[in-house]
């Protein structure tokens, strides 16, 4: 079983250490693949090159798991509509239309994305048992912010354009579950042993409908990775205190704290749950004395309970890849 299996199943406090982002525009070996690759839909749809992405930054730091590279937008892609990603803008998507959504098989939705199973697939014959293969999905609200293109800018979204009905939103999200969680058995049963679940956008959610948008789906999610046995993580970004709330009604068995929460306070108020990650990746910029320091703080406080070493959110495109290599290293000696 793997390091973060075990972690997340057992509750035991080994060390473990991943990063978001881990693979992607900060490494040089990535950005010489993606130079070749200009359409980021077709890169995530190459088994080989993306089981290659993959692995990059495993080779080059020994991290204990490997989140597959594949993008949350897959399952848009998948479900009928365009994705174009614009330089420095980040990814449109073609209008959403309802027929067209409603109306999709389970069958085709898994031969179009075949490709990232195969990848997973290859990645896990390469990756040492004891290294973790993390499959991921967005989670229904963040997925919906790109699908009806209410995103406005890189932390704003324009809730005023949602002129959509309550009754409306649940059955999409009802459909997007279904969706979810099929994708991830379909990355299951490839070879992942371990999903992450993204709500990036979740901070942005109106207080009276934090329960309907955020806890009520990652816990279906959760729940059908319970039934089916599938150690789980969640990441509703942005929730602040709301947090201690998201975790007694989610019950997920990991939950990734971002960097607004308070170390101390997750600590203590986030109970039965392996808490993973909240450094912020800003610290990645700063000299290696304030980032020590950063880190250490994280170390120090969660040392008696079970904690995956991670960070608040992904790490920058403008990260110095020996700055993470010092920082693993300065966990691993801690
Ligand atoms: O290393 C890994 O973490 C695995 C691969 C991964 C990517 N995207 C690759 C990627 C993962 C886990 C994601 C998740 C993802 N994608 C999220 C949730 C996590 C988060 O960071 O909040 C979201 C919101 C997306 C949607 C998305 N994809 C955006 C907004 C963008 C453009 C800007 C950005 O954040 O990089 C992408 C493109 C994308 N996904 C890139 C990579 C490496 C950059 C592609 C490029 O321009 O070269």
């Amino acid at each position: 079983m793997s390091n973060l299996k075990k972690i997340l199943k057992n509750k035991n406090s080994c060390k473990s250490v991943w990063f978001m982002r881990q693979a992607g525009r900060y490494l040089p070996e990535f950005k010489n693949i993606r130079s070749k690759n200009p359409d980021f839909i077709k890169l995530c749809l190459n088994s080989d090159l993306s089981s290659e992405i993959t692995l990059q930054p495993i080779k080059r730091f020994n991290l204990d798991s490997a989140i597959i590279f594949s993008d949350i937008l897959m399952i848009p892609y998948a479900l009928g509509q365009k994705i174009t990603f614009l330089k420095n803008d980040g990814p449109k998507l073609s209008k959403f239309k309802p027929n067209l959504f409603f109306s999709n098989y389970e069958k085709d939705f898994t031969k179009k994305l075949s490709p990232v199973y195969d990848a997973i697939r290859i990645t896990r014959k390469k990756l040492e048992t004891e290294k973790s293969l993390i499959a991921f999905v967005g989670a229904p609200w963040t997925l919906f912010i790109y699908m009806y293109g209410i995103r406005k800018s890189k932390n704003q979204v324009e809730l005023d354009k949602l002129k959509i009905d309550d009754k409306k939103i649940e059955m999409i999200f009802q459909e997007l579950i279904k969706f979810i969680c099929l994708h991830i058995k379909n990355q299951i049963n490839a070879g992942a042993d371990v999903v992450q679940i993204f709500d990036t956008w979740a901070g942005l959610i109106p207080t009276n409908k934090i329960k309907d948008y955020c806890f009520k789906p990652n816990a279906k999610i959760v729940e059908f990775c319970r039934k089916e046995g599938i150690p789980n993580i969640c990441f509703p970004k942005g929730i602040r205190e709301k947090y201690e709330d998201f975790n007694k009604l989610v019950k997920p068995d990991g939950i990734s704290i971002d960097y607004d929460i308070d170390p101390i306070w997750a600590r203590d108020k986030l109970k039965n749950v392996v808490v993973q990650g909240g450094l912020s990746p800003y610290f990645l910029l700063k000299n290696e004395e304030e980032m020590f320091e950063a880190a250490t703080k994280y170390i120090q406080i969660f040392k008696d309970i079970p904690y995956v070493f991670n960070l608040g959110h992904g790490l920058l495109p403008e990260t110095d890849p020996d700055k993470v290599a010092k920082l693993i290293k300065f966990y691993r000696n801690f």
